[in-house]
């Protein structure tokens, strides 16, 4: 039996397992997926035992170890040095590789859901943590014009700004009167903060957003935040995260297994799940 993981805190309603375990189910193999919620200040600890522990294939990483996870690797992508953050480990011979798949999927979920060409477009980025930088690697490869982020704090925008410098950055506070003076020449606005999860409305309008731009809000849990909502009102088109954590989660699983998974059968039983939790 081979068995894989996700590392969070909390972890609460993951719905990573169901996808990694429609996946071993599917491509024949014996395998689980269990998520455990990793006491803060041991990471550390935790990743050197399961260094060692020879029928784990590897794991995701999520809240709020993504980016600390970084230099507790033996190994790491290009894109993982790019974007500074590992959502996903593959577990080696006695080493641990890290990985980012978040912008993959990430990609591939705006793919299917908006399909527009992003060369040249304006983006806003909400958040600049370790989805957002996911997210500004991602729209970066695709040249886009100009990513604005909105972030809290102006220091921790400068930073990133300062280690993400080959991506075209412009930062505003995330203040209403800020965000709403730029969103009038945005073409995709995309959610990486948790507001939304608990149902918290943004303290902005959609209001002078173009009718024609699109909405990405990186929370799928419940499925129609406050944001969607919004866009929905105003005929701005809109998805949540459900792709994405699909597409994220099929990459990880191609990283440890080699296996590729058809997406669709486990996107029904995904959908089907958000319903149950949001009942
Ligand atoms: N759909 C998917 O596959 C997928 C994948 C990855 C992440 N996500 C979702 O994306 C969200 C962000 O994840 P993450 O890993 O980037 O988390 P993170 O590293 O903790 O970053 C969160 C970011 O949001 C900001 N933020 C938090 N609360 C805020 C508020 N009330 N107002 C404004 N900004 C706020 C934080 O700002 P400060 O630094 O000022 O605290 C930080 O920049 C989560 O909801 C996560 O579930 C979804």
């Amino acid at each position: 039996m081979r068995w894989a993981a996700l590392l969070g805190n909390p972890i609460g309603h993951t719905l990573s397992p169901l996808i990694h375990n429609e996946a071993f189910h599917q491509v024949g193999m014996e395998g689980v997926y269990i998520p455990i919620q990793v006491e803060d200040g041991y990471l550390e600890e935790v990743l050197t035992g399961l260094c060692f522990m020879e029928n784990l294939l590897g794991f995701n990483i999520t809240i709020p170890f993504k980016e600390m996870a970084v230099r507790f690797m033996d190994m790491s992508s290009e894109e993982v040095k790019l974007i500074g953050a590992i959502n996903t480990v593959k577990r080696g011979e006695k080493k641990l590789i890290g990985f980012n798949t978040d912008w993959s999927g990430f990609l591939r979920a705006l793919d299917e859901e908006w399909g527009e060409d992003l060369e040249g477009r304006r983006a806003m980025v909400m958040g600049g943590g370790g989805a957002a930088r996911a997210v500004i690697y991602a729209l970066n490869t695709r040249d886009v014009g100009e990513i604005t982020v909105a972030l809290r704090s102006w220091i921790k925008g400068e930073r990133l700004k300062e280690e993400m410098s080959w991506a075209p950055i412009s930062l505003v506070l995330f203040h209403k009167a800020e965000i709403e003076d730029a969103l009038g020449d945005v073409d995709l606005l995309i959610n990486a903060t948790p507001l939304g999860l608990h149902n918290e409305p943004m303290p902005f309008s959609l209001e002078r957003m173009k009718r024609n731009a699109f909405v990405m809000d990186l929370v799928y849990n419940p499925p129609v935040t406050p944001l969607i909502m919004e866009a929905r009102s105003m005929g701005i088109s809109s998805c949540n995260g459900l792709t994405m954590l699909l597409y994220q989660a099929l990459e990880a699983f191609e990283i440890w297994t080699g296996h590729k998974v058809d997406p669709m059968p486990i996107k029904a039983k995904l959908l089907a799940q958000v319903g149950e939790l949001k009942a």
